[in-house]
């Protein structure tokens, strides 16, 4: 009987199995946040969004506003390193919590901090669910990331940068933009015979100009690192690196290879 008391004695004085502060934290949503309340994307949404970016086990996702981390954590599932960028210490340490249990706090890294003051050009893929002022003041951040960086918005669009594409699920919309390279300047370009100048007036992904005066181009456009565009019976595709672009012109059949280099903005 002593024997019970004792084992009785040693349990009561064992500290209990609590749960940490982590997993006692829940959300409301609608509750405020610094910028913006937190309202999470649902789960099969969330799917769609990655879906559209092309998430793969090579991209970087950072989600701007991470709340309880969802974003991150299903990025992370598709095995992409990704990191949640969310004020809120309390959704931080949930996040980090939920990530655990996933089993995939090896690549879902979070950080309490302040989205606008963050730096993001580690990013192949940024998502985000704020609003549209929030949204316009990250878009000069957003445009100066690496060219094809995919940023993909809930609900919010980027005013007069024109999303790539739409993605609709039932009465859901999210945006995505390709970040083009900056083409805009003047090219000495060569395209077979003498070099030319190629005069090119850059709108976010739309470019206008001339190939050489009075040849102006038409459906120009930049996707990425990549650039089309007509001029005459010509077509134009190519790449843009830096200063540097080159490629293929199709001109009513033949085929030929052209290259430009930037000489002035
Ligand atoms: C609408 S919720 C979206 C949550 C998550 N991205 C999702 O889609 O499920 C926006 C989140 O942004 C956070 N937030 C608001 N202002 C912020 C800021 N300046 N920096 C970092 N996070 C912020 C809020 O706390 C909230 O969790």
């Amino acid at each position: 009987m002593k024997k019970g008391i004792c084992l009785l004695a040693i349990l009561l004085l064992l500290p209990a199995a609590r749960p940490t502060a982590a997993e006692d934290y829940r959300p409301v949503v609608g509750q405020q946040g610094k910028d913006v309340i937190w309202v999470p994307t649902p789960e099969d949404f969330i799917e769609a969004m990655l879906d559209a970016a092309r998430v793969t086990s090579d991209d970087y996702v950072i989600d701007l506003g991470s709340g309880d981390g969802r974003i991150v954590i299903a990025a992370a599932r598709r095995g992409a390193r990704a990191l949640g960028i969310e004020y809120n210490p309390d959704l931080t340490e949930l996040s980090r919590h939920k990530a655990e249990t996933a089993g995939v706090a090896d690549r879902a890294r979070f950080v309490t901090a302040d989205i606008f003051a963050s730096d993001l050009g580690r990013a192949t893929v940024i998502t985000m669910y704020l609003l549209p002022d929030l949204n316009l003041r990250l878009r000069p951040t957003l445009l100066g990331l690496a060219p094809g960086t995919r940023v993909i918005s809930h609900a919010f669009h980027m005013a007069e940068w024109a999303p790539d594409e739409t993605i609709l699920v039932a009465d859901r919309e999210a945006y995505l933009w390709i970040v083009p390279a900056r083409a805009d300047g003047v090219w000495a370009l060569r395209d077979g015979g003498a070099p030319s100048e190629l005069r090119i007036v850059q709108n976010f992904q739309k470019i206008e100009g001339t190939v050489r005066p009075g040849l102006p181009i038409a459906v120009g456009q930049i996707l990425g690192d990549r650039i089309s565009f007509r001029a005459g019976a010509a077509s134009y595709e190519g790449r843009i690196a830096g200063d540097a672009m080159e490629g293929t012109v199709n001109d009513g059949g033949s085929k030929r290879t052209w290259s430009a280099s930037r000489t002035g903005r």
